[in-house]
């Protein structure tokens, strides 16, 4: 890896397909070069390919989230090849074990724990110094609407009947959390660190059952990823799934 000086540096984990592969794209399309954060170096290389053949300068960057080496080793790397990180976007996770009060996959929590909020902690921790060594560094934790205990409560809102299966979305309400603690540890620096709502989309993570793409998935990190020095830190921002307009975005209820 070579620095390129004045283009920004981002790095997008479990960004081999999905939203994060969207997101690599668009941030590599807004002249970022972009690390293609993949825990398998084999789809992250083909991503690799991908972007590369759709104009973005990517870098496959092996890591995987919920392995403390797999992190030392890419961060070395990172500093070795650009010395600062300017973008950080957490968006690795994992669905899995959607059961219920008396029928919980308790297996598939720890896992998806493992993978959703420990991963998230584990990763800006240790990117933190090269996230203070760049001007204005954004970190993106890619969360969700299930994680709003205020969307899920609503009773007129979409979520009312949400599946009763704790899981998945106690990992997205507890990022919710972690967003508030960094963003409140670092509010006095100019890193911003914001919680990013994609909306439903049609992905693997959900057999392809959502109703927007990973591209527009993809446009609410990119959102928080180049916000203006006066934009917010610390807020759950993205699609608005109560809005009458498809395409309406804001500030969520934690
Ligand atoms: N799709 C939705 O409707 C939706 C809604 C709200 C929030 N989200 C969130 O958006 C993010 C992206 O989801 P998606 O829908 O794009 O899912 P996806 O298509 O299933 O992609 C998940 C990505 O995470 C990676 N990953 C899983 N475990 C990892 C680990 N231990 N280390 C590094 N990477 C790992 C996967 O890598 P492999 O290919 O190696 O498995 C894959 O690249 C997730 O945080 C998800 O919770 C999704």
């Amino acid at each position: 890896m070579t620095d390129t000086h004045d283009t920004k540096v981002a790095l997008v984990t479990g960004a081999n397909r999905g939203i994060g592969l969207e997101t690599a794209r668009l941030l590599g399309h807004e002249g970022m070069t972009v690390l293609v954060g993949a825990r398998d170096t084999g789809r992250g290389a083909e991503a690799e390919r991908a972007l590369r053949e759709d104009g973005v300068d990517a870098r496959v960057l092996p890591l995987d989230v919920t392995d403390a080496g797999s992190v030392a080793t890419a961060v070395g790397a990172v500093a070795d090849g650009f010395g600062r990180l300017d973008v950080l976007v957490n968006n690795a996770g994992v669905a899995e074990g959607w059961g219920t009060i008396g029928g919980t996959d308790l297996a598939a929590v720890r896992r998806m724990l493992e993978v959703n909020v420990v991963g998230v902690m584990a990763v800006t921790d240790a990117f933190l110094p090269l996230l203070r060594a760049s001007p204005a560094a954004r970190v993106v934790h890619v969360s969700s609407e299930i994680g709003s205990m205020g969307a899920v409560t609503d009773p007129r809102g979409p979520f009312h009947d949400l599946v009763a299966s704790p899981g998945y979305p106690l990992t997205k309400a507890a990022v919710n959390m972690v967003t508030v603690m960094h963003a409140r540890a670092l509010r006095d620096t100019p890193i911003k660190v914001n919680a990013a709502n994609p909306g439903y989309c049609a992905t693997d993570l959900n057999g392809h059952s959502g109703t927007r793409t990973a591209e527009q998935g993809a446009r609410v990190s990119l959102h928080l990823a180049t916000l203006p020095e006066d934009g917010p830190s610390g807020v759950l921002w993205g699609h608005l799934a109560a809005a009458s307009d498809p395409e309406s975005y804001g500030i969520l209820p934690w």
